[in-house]
């Protein structure tokens, strides 16, 4: 068959037959069937990725199970800090044996990681057990690398230095039935000075609002109710778009699927929240009560150095504003400590932010250096014992604070959308409340991805013990 007149699309659905194939006379020879893993590193984006990934891999017919002896197990990478590629390093040392047990077993690697050249020729050198490496431009080629492999029975490589493309239709599979991640854009152009995942993403460019409607509508119907809008800025959606639309009017059109009970988005760059956001948000009730807002440090003058484009004055106004626009908003964010030439007192001003936005919780990095990005020459870095004792010093500062914010909701009744039964006590189920924070209360399997009232009884630091509402007196 002649693939070229084909969509890129209905090429993908071409190889994911002619793999399927394969995968049919291999269960044959076999008597058993063949057996796929993702395991995936990283961000909300990856996991989004590995569900496309997970997607096809079942329509090629294999069955996926959650053990990295699997026939066929995929690594999802990512390379934001060093540690995170230490540990798939790790990993895949240990596969060396695991393939040795299961020849005919295949070990795929994508995603940021392999956007690095320096990783791909380690992996060329030193893991010749690795028999498919690709990146993040071309996920969309999963079938056709795959079938590739199998058919020239050699280590494949692919990797894309960057793309304007964007496949849509290709198969997925939520790894819940009632939530999701989805795309709006991919990439980023922002180059804060420390971090590498504007080179390893590309340049940014956003969905059509046509698509990522139809896609949000479908998988309503099929029993969606939260979504997660996904994106590495999402306020500046549709900017480069042929025909420009803002965030706001994205997430205005969204609001009105209905069926679609809860809509979260991530991530927002403090620079770009526009005040017609805020007014979307403090105007539809299916926006949750949660705003993920990086703030990175607290010192202006780290700020610059970052390339954040806002002062700490900046960000501190901004939180005003969207408190008096939704009172109840719970905050989070990113904080990294150590950046090059951090003082104690540029530590101090990030201290000082923390204290006064009293954040729901706050995700605390020790600043890691990425080769390539124009932060790893600058002058300064900070001697690894202080920065540990920083990073100790906020560490308990955000838990201390985050308790007291947390337990605001105490003795209330909140609605929790039920994700799942309760892992250690199976006659609890656990869900979280529209602000994101998690609940454990009464209930059985027969309540998941449904919204519950639930008296919250007591706030255990940052989770909630509760009561069904139906059954509190
Ligand atoms: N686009 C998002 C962040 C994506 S990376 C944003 O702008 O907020 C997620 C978080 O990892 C960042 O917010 C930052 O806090 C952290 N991070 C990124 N690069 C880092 C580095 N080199 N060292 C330590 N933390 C880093
Ligand atoms: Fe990295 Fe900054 Fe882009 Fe976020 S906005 S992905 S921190 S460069
Ligand atoms: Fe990591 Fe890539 Fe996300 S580097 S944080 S997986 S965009």
């Amino acid at each position: 068959m002649l693939t070229e007149h084909l969509t890129e699309a209905e090429r993908q659905y071409y190889y994911m037959e002619q793999c399927h194939q394969w995968v049919k006379e291999q269960e044959e020879k076999l008597g058993r069937p063949l057996t796929a893993s993702v395991i995936t590193f990283g961000c909300q984006m990856n996991a989004r990725d590995s569900e496309k990934l997970t997607g096809i891999l079942e329509k090629i017919g294999y069955t996926m199970v959650d053990s990295e002896k699997a026939d066929f197990v995929i690594y999802n990478t990512c390379t934001v800090r060093e540690n995170a590629n230490l540990r798939v390093y790790g990993r895949l040392g240990q596969m060396k044996q695991v393939k040795k047990k299961n020849p005919s077993m295949l070990i795929a690697l994508c995603g940021c990681m392999m956007q690095e050249p320096e990783v791909v020729e380690k992996l060329k050198k030193s893991y010749r057990h690795v028999d498919l490496i690709f990146g993040t431009h071309n996920i969309f080629k999963f079938a056709e690398l795959i079938y590739r492999r199998i058919t020239e029975n050699t280590m494949v490589i692919d990797i894309w230095k960057d793309t304007d493309q964007i496949v849509e239709d290709l198969p997925n599979d939520r790894k819940y039935p009632f939530k999701t991640g989805i795309n709006i854009m991919f990439g980023c152009n922002n180059f804060c000075s420390y971090c590498i995942v504007p080179y390893v993403r590309g340049r940014e460019r956003s969905r059509l609002p046509e698509d990522i409607i139809k896609e949000i509508e479908n998988a309503v119907a099929d029993g969606v109710v939260e979504i997660m809008l996904l994106g590495q800025n999402v306020n500046s959606y549709g900017k480069n778009l042929e025909n420009p639309i803002s965030f706001a009017e994205l997430l205005r059109r969204i609001c009105k699927i209905d069926g679609l009970l809860r809509v979260r988005f991530m991530t927002s760059h403090p620079k770009d929240l526009s005040d017609e956001l805020i007014q979307v948000m403090s105007e539809e009730p299916k926006i949750c009560s949660h705003l993920h807002l990086p703030l990175q440090s607290g010192s202006t003058r780290i700020l610059t150095k970052m390339n954040r484009k806002y002062s700490k004055e900046d960000y501190l106004l901004l939180v005003d504003k969207l408190r008096k626009a939704c009172p109840d908003i719970s905050l989070t964010t990113d904080i990294i400590v150590g950046f090059p030439g951090e003082t104690e007192e540029d530590f101090q001003e990030t201290l000082d932010v923390v204290e006064k936005v009293g954040y729901d919780s706050a995700y605390t990095f020790i600043y890691s250096k990425r080769t390539g990005t124009p932060a790893a020459v600058m002058e300064d870095q900070v001697p690894e014992d202080v920065v540990k004792d920083r990073f100790n010093r906020l560490l308990d500062r955000v838990q201390t604070i985050a308790a007291k914010v947390c337990s605001r909701h105490e003795n209330t009744v909140q609605d929790v959308l039920v994700e799942e039964v309760n892992s250690q006590d199976p006659s609890l189920v656990t869900g979280r409340m529209s602000n994101n924070t998690v609940v454990h209360f009464n209930g059985d399997e027969s309540m998941i991805g449904k919204i519950v009232p639930v008296y919250l009884k007591s706030c255990k630091n940052f989770y909630y013990m509760g009561e069904a509402a139906a059954d509190h007196k």
